[in-house]
């Protein structure tokens, strides 16, 4: 067994038809700061854009390649189903349901999972996302230091598709519109990704030795309830840590594998720690027989590339040297920010990318 033990996400990647119009959505209507502007160093012609919080801490950070025509993807085995970003309260939950819909974006629910409530959107590209609340979370129908060893139902059985009243839940709404962001609206960062597999038992144990993660939840899917859905997160027995939650929904074997491209998720990253950390894991997942790509230098921090069992592609990222290390903490993300070695590209770059709004 693995004494390495990752803190939970670093950050999520998804891909981008349009900068300007991701930057409306998620810095303008969710509130989300942008905390880097700059492109993808692997294709410096096309926009890599960083949201976190103030700092761009890890656990809060989304960011998004730019792949302007690219086709729609699609969600399936091996990719990611939907993100959820947390926030504190049902109130302001609601007042997310309101916002959106107000703006024209159609939102589900809130659902009450049990283990916390959900709402559900979509980005302007397509990618599915949730709003779930901080609490009760995953102790609520197991022991704190027992959780995910037996198979539970969802503890909220009226709330299941199928029983729950969807037009009660249509209806209910924040009263008022909300132009504002409120305190309690905060959104704080990655709350869980949800992705699909058709072998849980396989990828429980390779999330389990390859990054330390712990099954917390064994339970069912609340709107299939004919299959399964799994939790794991970083777990000592006493806590679940924030932003740590990964969980798959378990469809039947040999279903339809997902698709990348525009309105998916390109990856997800999980935190290293420092860089010996991350050498110290590099050399954990070649002992597991995993291929991982060299130390990769992000200018934000250090990076490692692997892929799961069903081909998911994985990270694991270093904590440092952070966003402030080319830009003051209350500027990031003001201006386009290009590494070293495409600085004396700078010209010709600007000239390929359609202008932001700061
Ligand atoms: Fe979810
Ligand atoms: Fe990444």
């Amino acid at each position: 067994m693995t004494t390495l033990t990752t803190a939970g996400f670093h950050h999520v990647t998804m891909v981008s038809s349009d900068a300007r119009r991701t930057l409306a959505f998620y810095r303008d209507l969710l509130g989300v700061g942008l905390v880097k502007r700059t492109v993808n160093f692997d294709d410096p012609s096309s926009y890599h854009l960083y949201f976190g919080d103030a700092s761009g801490a890890p656990g809060t950070i989304l960011t998004f390649f730019e792949w302007s025509g690219a086709p729609r993807g699609n969600w399936g085995v091996g990719g990611v189903h939907h993100l959820a970003l947390g926030v504190a309260t049902a109130e302001g939950q609601l007042k997310w349901k309101r916002r959106l819909v107000d703006a024209g974006v159609a939102v589900s629910g809130p659902f009450d999972r049990g283990w916390f409530r959900s709402i559900y959107f979509r980005d302007p590209d397509g990618q599915v996302l949730e709003v779930a609340t901080r609490g009760p979370g995953y102790a609520v129908d197991e022991p704190i230091d027992a959780l995910g060893k037996v198979e539970v139902a969802p503890p909220r059985s009226a709330e299941l598709r199928g029983a729950r009243d969807e037009a009660a839940i249509t209806a209910r709404t924040h009263p008022e519109p909300v132009p504002v962001i409120t305190p309690d609206m905060a959104l704080e960062g990655i709350h869980h990704v949800t992705a699909i597999t058709d072998d849980l038992s396989r990828l429980n144990e390779f999330y389990d030795r390859a990054l330390g993660l712990r099954l917390i939840k064994q339970s069912f899917n609340q709107d299939d309830p004919s299959t399964k859905h799994w939790f794991w997160g970083s777990y000592d027995g006493q806590e679940v840590k924030p932003h740590s939650a990964l969980t798959f929904f378990g469809w039947p074997a040999g279903a339809r594998p997902a698709r990348g491209g525009v309105g998916q998720t390109h990856h997800l990253a999980f935190r290293a720690g420092s860089a010996e950390e991350q050498l110290a894991w590099r050399d954990h997942l070649l002992s597991l027989g995993v291929e991982v790509s060299p130390v990769m230098d992000r200018t934000y921090f250090q990076s490692i590339y692997f892929r799961d069992p069903d081909g998911l592609l994985l990270e694991l990222a270093t904590d440092g040297p952070g966003f402030t290390v080319d830009e003051d903490v209350v500027t990031l993300g003001s201006e386009l920010r290009l590494p070293a070695w495409l600085e004396t590209e700078r010209e010709q770059i600007e000239h390929q990318l359609q202008p932001l709004q700061v």
